[in-house]
C-alpha cells in the first residue's frame, strides 16, 4: 500500500531563509563553520569575536553578511556589539578559550574565566538582546565532554563551568519560553583551539590522543558545526544537551 508522507521544514530542519543568525565565537573553529553552514542554508549571518580584525576576516573571507568584535567577559562591549543589531531568530554562544590551570595552583582570577566567558557572558549577552530575541528564537549554549569526563590536568574549573552551562540552559529554556535552549557538548574537536592553548604541544598532545579514541580520530569543525545548525533548526529540540564526541565519552 502506497502511503504519503507530508515532512514540513521545520519538523525536519534545512531552510533558515531570511532568519537572523548571530554566533558569538563565530569567527573560528565550531562556530564559523556553523555560520558558513547557515549562511548556506539561507540565513543572514552576523559572527562575533575578540580579535576585531579575525571577526573582520572570518566574514570577508567567507561571504557572511556582518560581524562584530567584542569581549564576551566585558559587558560593555557585548551591549555595544549587539546595540546595531536587528531582530535574532538563533542566537549561539560559543566564545569561549581552554581554561586550564589546577585549583590549589593557577590564578584565581584566570580560573574564573571559565564562568566569565560562559556563564556570565550568555546572562549579560541575554540581557543586552532583550527584545531583541525572536518570541521563538532559538539559543544554543556551549559545555564540553570535560563536564562529564574530568582529568587531573587543571581542567575541574572548566568542567563544572561547562556543566553549569548545561544546567543554565535547561533553566533558561523554562524561563524564555516558547523560545528554545540547547546545550551543544563536543568531545575533542579539530580547531584552533588546540593551538592556542597548547602551542607547540599540539600535535603531539593530538597524536596520542587519537590512539585513545573510539574513531582514532577527532571531530571536525564541519561535524560539530552541523550540529550547532540541527539545534537551531529543529524546532523539536528544547532543553537538551546533545553530545558529539566520537564516542569519546565511552573511553
Ligand atoms: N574544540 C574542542 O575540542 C572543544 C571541546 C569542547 C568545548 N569546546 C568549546 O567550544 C567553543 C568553540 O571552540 P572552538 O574549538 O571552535 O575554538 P576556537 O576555534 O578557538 O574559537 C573560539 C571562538 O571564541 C571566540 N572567543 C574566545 N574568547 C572570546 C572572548 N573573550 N570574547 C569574544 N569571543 C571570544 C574566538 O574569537 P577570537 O579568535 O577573536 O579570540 C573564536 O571566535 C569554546 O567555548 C570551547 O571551549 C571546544
Amino acid at each position: 500500500m502506497n502511503q504519503t508522507v507530508a515532512i514540513s521544514a521545520e519538523a525536519v530542519g534545512g531552510s533558515l531563509d531570511g532568519k537572523n543568525v548571530v554566533i558569538f565565537g563565530g569567527t573560528s573553529g565550531i562556530g564559523l563553520s556553523a555560520a558558513i553552514q547557515a549562511k548556506a542554508a539561507g540565513a543572514h549571518v552576523t559572527v562575533i569575536g575578540n580579535d576585531r580584525q579575525r571577526a573582520q576576516q572570518a566574514a570577508s573571507e567567507n561571504g557572511l553578511d556582518d560581524w562584530r568584535a567584542a569581549d564576551v567577559t566585558n559587558p560593555e562591549t557585548i551591549t555595544e556589539a549587539v546595540s546595531t543589531l536587528d531582530r535574532v531568530d538563533h542566537l549561539v554562544l560559543l566564545a569561549g578559550t581552554f581554561v586550564a590551570g589546577k585549583v590549589l595552583e593557577a590564578d584565581v582570577s584566570y580560573l574564573r574565566r571559565a564562568f566569565d566567558e560562559r556563564i556570565w557572558a550568555a546572562i549579560h549577552t541575554l540581557r543586552a538582546l532583550g527584545d531583541k530575541l525572536a518570541p521563538d528564537a532559538s539559543i544554543t549554549l556551549i559545555s564540553g565532554a570535560l563536564a562529564d569526563r574530568p582529568n587531573a590536568y587543571g581542567v575541574a574549573v572548566l568542567g563544572a563551568a561547562s556543566a553549569a552551562m548545561e544546567a543554565f540552559g535547561r533553566g533558561l529554556a523554562m524561563e524564555l519560553a516558547p523560545r528554545r535552549v540547547n546545550t551543544l557538548s563536543p568531545g575533542p574537536i579539530d580547531t584552533p583551539i588546540l593551538s592556542k592553548a597548547l602551542g607547540d604541544g599540539r600535535d603531539s598532545y593530538v597524536a596520542s590522543l587519537k590512539q585513545t579514541l573510539p574513531l582514532h580520530r577527532l571531530g571536525t569543525a564541519e561535524e560539530a558545526g552541523a550540529a550547532v545548525v540541527f539545534l537551531m533548526t529543529n524546532g523539536f529540540m528544547n532543553g537538551a544537551v546533545l553530545n558529539i564526541d566520537g564516542g569519546s565519552r565511552l573511553v
